[in-house]
């Protein structure tokens, strides 16, 4: 069987929840430690193995396509300047994947955005990763490796990364009626954010999919919700219904879903990263501890 080399990852989002940040610059361009999360996550699928990567990009989210770019005069002027230490923080620019990039001229939703890689995707399986979400501490997450693995054992219509939150945020997120317990399991419901009591579990979608073309007919014939919006979760639940094999995959200890979607999961991130971050991590804990101590001492 053919290899998943082709990954979707949509980037259109207004991002409402992270305004003012968001104002004038795509909440996928926001750091975290170091690097903006997109790069996290194209580095993510290059260490996977994708080898085309299509951005479903909208309004104001240029800064993305120019983050990719090779960019000659600012490597050459490091040169001429000395500052050949920071040479290396370019090596991304030079990962062995091609970029692609459509506009998602109306927004939406999500469903709708993944809708937009139907004429490039074709007939064949790809991979989807939403663009505002880290998978793992630095992104060293292989799960999209063993999604695609298990999609080509099962001959699966969809495979999804679930991560188990608590119970109280369920009703943010897509939520799974697994079939059984484990770590591999059988989806039989999705469910778009329940209330705490109506959730079939605690398994929420975790950014990352792989999916047979077939999703592309569900999505057309998903009616939207919300706000006018067409959801991927209903679609799924369309494929289910169809008598489609959906899988779901928890996410292993150790490779936690970052999502940088609201303030408050976008503080954590920073934190988290910036605290393991090798030069600067050391000295700024021993600044947040002299910063604790002094609120309560
Ligand atoms: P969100 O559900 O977080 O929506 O998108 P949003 O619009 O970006 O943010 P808020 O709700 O206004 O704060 C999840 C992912 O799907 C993309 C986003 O860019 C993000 O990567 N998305 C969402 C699209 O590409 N198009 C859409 O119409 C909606």
């Amino acid at each position: 069987m053919a290899d998943i080399n082709i990954a979707v990852v949509p980037v259109a989002g207004l991002g409402t929840r992270l305004l003012p940040a968001t104002k004038s610059q795509p909440k996928e361009m926001l750091p975290v430690g170091r690097k903006p999360v997109v790069q996290y996550v194209v580095e993510e699928l290059t260490r996977v193995g994708m080898q085309r990567l299509l951005f479903i990009t909208g309004p104001g989210k240029s800064s993305i396509e120019n983050h990719f770019d090779l960019n000659g005069e600012l490597i050459q002027m490091l040169r001429e300047t000395g500052k050949e230490d920071l040479l290396a923080e370019f090596e991304y620019e030079r990962a062995p994947i091609q970029y692609f990039y459509t506009r998602q001229r109306q927004l939406l939703g999500l469903g709708h955005a993944v809708l937009c890689a139907q004429e490039f995707v074709g007939d064949q399986p790809f991979v989807v990763a939403l663009g505002d979400s880290i998978i793992g501490l630095y992104a060293k997450s292989k799960v999209v490796r063993r999604m695609i693995e298990c999609f080509q054992e099962n001959a699966a219509a969809a495979v999804i990364a679930f991560e188990e939150v608590p119970l109280a945020e369920v009703n943010n997120y897509g939520v799974a009626k697994p079939r059984s317990t484990g770590d591999v399991f059988q989806v039989d419901d999705v469910v778009e954010k329940p209330s705490p009591s109506e959730a079939p579990s605690r398994l929420a979608i975790a950014a990352r999919y792989v999916f047979a073309p077939t999703i592309f007919e569900a999505l057309k014939h998903t009616r939207s919700g919300k706000g006018g919006e067409i959801q991927l979760t209903d679609a799924i639940r369309l494929l289910i219904q169809g008598g489609a094999r959906v899988y779901g995959m928890k996410l292993p200890n150790g490779e936690r879903r970052f999502d940088i979607g609201n303030f408050d999961t976008y503080f954590r991130a920073f934190c988290e990263f910036a605290l393991a971050d090798e030069k600067y991590g050391p000295s700024l804990r021993t600044y947040v501890e002299q910063l604790l101590n002094a609120h309560h001492p």
